[in-house]
């Protein structure tokens, strides 16, 4: 199993972004091992709700901050944030029905999606948001 650490190289130079991003990390570490020990599917369901209730958050606080600073970017960034909102639940309704718990699959599925945005598109939003705040 892979930990993801928060370092410097996946900072946006928007500090409270940052410590979304870090939160966030946090989660999907403790879900990352929750799975990899086998813990319940009541827990992992649990975490899993966690995780997803403080990423819509997030991309509402990030959201904010674009309207805010008028960056051009928003319609797309949002795009991206709509799409994962509504992986991610599909994914959570599926586990509901079936009554199962995360996959290692799934898990990595969350991880290249988190860091593939935020080197990509958060990056680019953070170099519009320092310059401007
Ligand atoms: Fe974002």
């Amino acid at each position: 199993m892979r930990e993801l650490t928060w370092d410097k190289t996946l900072s946006v130079d928007v500090p409270e972004i940052d410590e979304d991003h870090r939160r966030l990390v946090d989660l999907y570490n403790i879900l990352n091992h929750a799975v990899a020990e086998g813990e319940s599917p009541e827990y992992i369901a649990a975490l899993t709700d966690e995780l997803i209730a403080c990423t819509v958050w997030h991309f509402r606080h990030e959201e904010r901050l674009m309207l805010k600073h008028a960056y051009d970017g928003l319609a797309e960034h949002k795009a991206e944030h709509d799409d994962l909102i509504a992986s991610a639940e599909a994914l959570q309704q599926k586990l509901q029905q079936q009554g199962k718990s995360v996959s290692h699959q799934e898990v990595e599925f969350l991880e290249q999606w988190l860091v593939g945005h935020i080197f990509g598109a958060d990056m680019k939003m953070g170099a519009y948001l320092c310059e401007t705040m």
